[in-house]
């Protein structure tokens, strides 16, 4: 197993490319299962969630072909199995996205349930109780997800009771090929919720609603789709994660091939905090602030402040004045890095779902342990300030979501080695 070892006191300068979205991608993938042609994805993030995703496909039946690490031809027509197996889904939640695409097109399926994650709970019920609505029997037999729809999926009415991101992929994919139409209400609008739309609404499906929480799909009743090339956009919680690295270092750093209006949340909360941010096209620069003043960040759904970015601005707030409060809404149990970065010598403390982190604490280097994908980051981040040398471990966790990551950091200048446990 690998494991990061970080010196800490560099300041960072320079250009950082931004890659595609992982959670952009998932879907895209998923829905190469509703096509019938040989579908071109570009710019897809090289990052291991992708390459489970890919290897579910292929599993399944979907033949693939890597044009380069970032582009792929998938043809999805002789799809020979309609079981995602519990050895790849247990790798990756996200595997759930085949559950809607599957039972639309083969009338059957059987998905593992995912198990819990280091975040919290994490049910799967939003997606099977949206099936069950539109016509499909379900049962949980031996750990799996059991779906039945002889008759094909029909369009419904679904309301979510609580906005879900894949959620509302899973059930956009099901209406697809489901016979009438599909109100979703309560839809998540995700930048990433609205390229599977337009991906969608590509390959010949009428959908109205594109970035409102009302969606309305017109199913082709079977028929699958051809689809164009399509080109994955850019991550934005990776750009996010880079302009926390900026403003933790206090450094000038340009981000390139970004959608700044993917980012208004959070270029906003890093103007409150002190920091100059310049945007140009696809390009968005970050500029050391006089004073770091502390904030509150609540957690919610886009185009509110990301969950995924919640772990990085704690890091953040420990080298800002005065006291900062992060209150996480969205998953119960998303803060495992707060018992690591007090390991660095963070001052935090923990009420309920609400962490208070009191800056200008000096940090120093320690072993601290990786526990979730974006907790993994806000380590990075506190190593790259902390006095001395941090080593992280279980980075695999880094590895399933951002790309070429000590590369990118060394670029900017940053000191980070990766090295194989003894
Ligand atoms: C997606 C993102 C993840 C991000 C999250 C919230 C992908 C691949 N992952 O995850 O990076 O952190 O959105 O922005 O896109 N819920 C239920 N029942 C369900 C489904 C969800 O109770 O059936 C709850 C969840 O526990 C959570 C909330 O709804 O409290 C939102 O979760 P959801 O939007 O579904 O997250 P994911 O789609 O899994």
């Amino acid at each position: 197993m690998d494991y990061l070892e970080i010196t800490g006191g560099q300041a960072l300068a320079g250009k950082v490319k931004i890659s595609g979205a992982k959670n952009a991608a998932l879907p895209i993938l998923a829905s190469a299962l509703l096509c019938e042609n040989l579908l071109k994805i570009s710019n897809l993030p090289d990052v291991a969630d992708v390459k489970t995703l890919a290897k579910l496909l292929e599993h399944l039946g979907s033949e693939i072909e890597w044009t380069s690490p970032n582009e792929m031809l998938i043809c999805s027509s002789r799809i020979i199995h309609t079981k995602a197996i519990y050895d790849i889904v247990r790798k990756m939640r996200a595997s759930i996205l085949v559950l809607g695409p599957l039972l639309a097109r083969f009338g059957k399926c059987e998905v593992s349930l995912p198990g819990g994650c280091a975040i919290g709970a994490r049910p799967v019920d939003l997606h099977i109780k949206a099936m069950e609505k539109m016509g499909a029997e379900i049962t949980i037999e031996g750990g799996y997800i059991v779906a039945r729809a002889p008759r094909g999926l029909k369009g419904s009415d679904i309301i979510f009771d609580k906005i879900t991101v894949t959620g509302t992929e899973n059930v956009l994919m099901a209406a697809a090929l489901a016979k009438g139409e599909t109100k979703i209400i309560n839809a998540a609008k995700e930048p990433e919720v609205i390229q599977l739309c337009e991906v969608l609404k590509q390959a010949g499906v009428e959908i109205t609603g594109i970035g409102s929480n009302e969606l309305c799909v017109r199913g082709s009743d079977g028929v699958l789709l051809r689809s164009e090339p399509i080109c994955v956009i850019p991550d934005r919680i990776e750009a996010g994660t880079y302009l926390c690295a900026g403003a933790i270092t206090n450094s000038h750093i340009s981000l390139q091939g970004v959608i700044p209006t993917h980012l208004e949340a959070i270029s906003s909360k890093l103007q409150e905090i002190g920091f100059h941010i310049h945007t140009q096209g696809d390009m968005l620069e970050i500029f050391p602030a006089n004073k770091r003043k502390a904030f509150e960040i609540i957690t919610t759904e886009y185009p509110g402040f990301p969950t995924d970015l919640q772990a990085q601005f704690m890091a953040l707030a420990t080298q800002c004045e005065g006291s900062s409060t992060i209150e996480e809404r969205l998953f119960e149990n998303r803060f495992m890095h707060v018992s690591e970065l007090q390991r660095l010598g963070a001052d935090i403390s923990l009420r309920g779902n609400v962490a208070k982190i009191t800056g200008r604490e000096k940090l120093f280097g320690a072993d601290v342990m990786a526990t979730d994908l974006r907790a993994s980051s806000a380590l990075v981040l506190a190593g790259l300030v902390a006095t001395g040398q941090t080593q992280i471990h279980r980075i695999y966790h880094l590895d399933r979501g951002y790309e070429r990551l000590e590369e990118k950091f060394c670029a900017l200048g940053a000191q980070i080695k990766r090295l194989r446990e003894k």
